[in-house]
């Protein structure tokens, strides 16, 4: 399985030993993720745009499912490919120590003063297989954010079954609110992380082991 690698950079070229960023689990599991989410993104806002919440439509070029009904079935066969993935992540990133190690501990401290080293461009980037505060903070939330739309979406979907759940959220209303909100902290946190991912590779791609 591949990983991503960083090569040691105190070390000579010779003797180099290479640092793994992500171990390969993590980038299957990161990349059948992207999939997913982009198709549920998609469908769901066509069925929004059967129904709106608020006072505007997404425009059909961006929508999945041509209708309701068809975006409703790309909405839950993609479900299934985002919970099982899901699913095997945490259990894998739990088991692993990788939440713990990669994301904890995180202080509020760390976090102002690594956002105001970055905002100064004053960030080191010298270790890339460690995350800074901001990094922390942001995957962290983004785990959370990520378990809050599965089971607002499971009170939606289900909410005679799982009125539980949905009670939870404060009845089906306030779940379907839940639900579009944490679509749109995803899509706010892709647009930075996609961007992110575009700067960076040029001074990794020196660093990678090989290349
Ligand atoms: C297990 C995961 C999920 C389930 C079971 C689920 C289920 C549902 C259901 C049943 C609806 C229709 C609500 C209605 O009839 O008004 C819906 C709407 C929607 N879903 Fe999901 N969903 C899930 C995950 C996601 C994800 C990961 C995203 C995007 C990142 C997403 C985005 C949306 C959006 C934008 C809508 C339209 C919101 C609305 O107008 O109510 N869903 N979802």
């Amino acid at each position: 399985m591949s990983s991503l690698a960083v090569s040691d950079e105190h070390a000579s070229p010779a003797t180099a030993k290479a640092k793994v960023i992500q171990p390969g689990w993590v980038r299957i599991l990161h990349w059948i993720n992207a999939v997913a989410m982009i198709l549920m993104i998609m469908s769901g806002w066509q069925i929004y745009n059967a129904s709106p919440l608020f006072d505007f439509r997404f425009a059909i070029s961006i929508t999945l499912g041509g209708w309701l009904g068809g975006a409703l079935l790309w909405h839950f066969a993609a479900m299934w490919l985002l919970m099982v993935n899901g699913l095997i992540y945490l259990t894998l990133g739990l088991v692993t120590g990788r939440f713990r190690k990669k994301l904890l501990p995180i202080t509020p401290g760390g976090v102002i003063s690594d956002a105001r080293a970055a905002l100064t461009f004053k960030l080191a980037h010298d270790d890339l297989t460690k995350y800074n505060y901001v990094q922390k903070m942001l995957y962290a939330g983004i785990i959370i954010v990520g378990i809050v739309i599965v089971l607002s979406g499971l009170s939606i979907w289900k909410p005679v079954q799982l009125q539980w759940l949905t009670a939870l959220f404060g009845g089906y209303e306030i779940a379907r609110y839940v639900h579009f909100i944490c679509m749109a902290l995803i899509v706010a946190f892709l647009a930075v992380h996609v961007a992110l991912a575009l700067l960076v590779p040029k001074s990794l791609r020196a660093m990678i082991i090989g290349r």
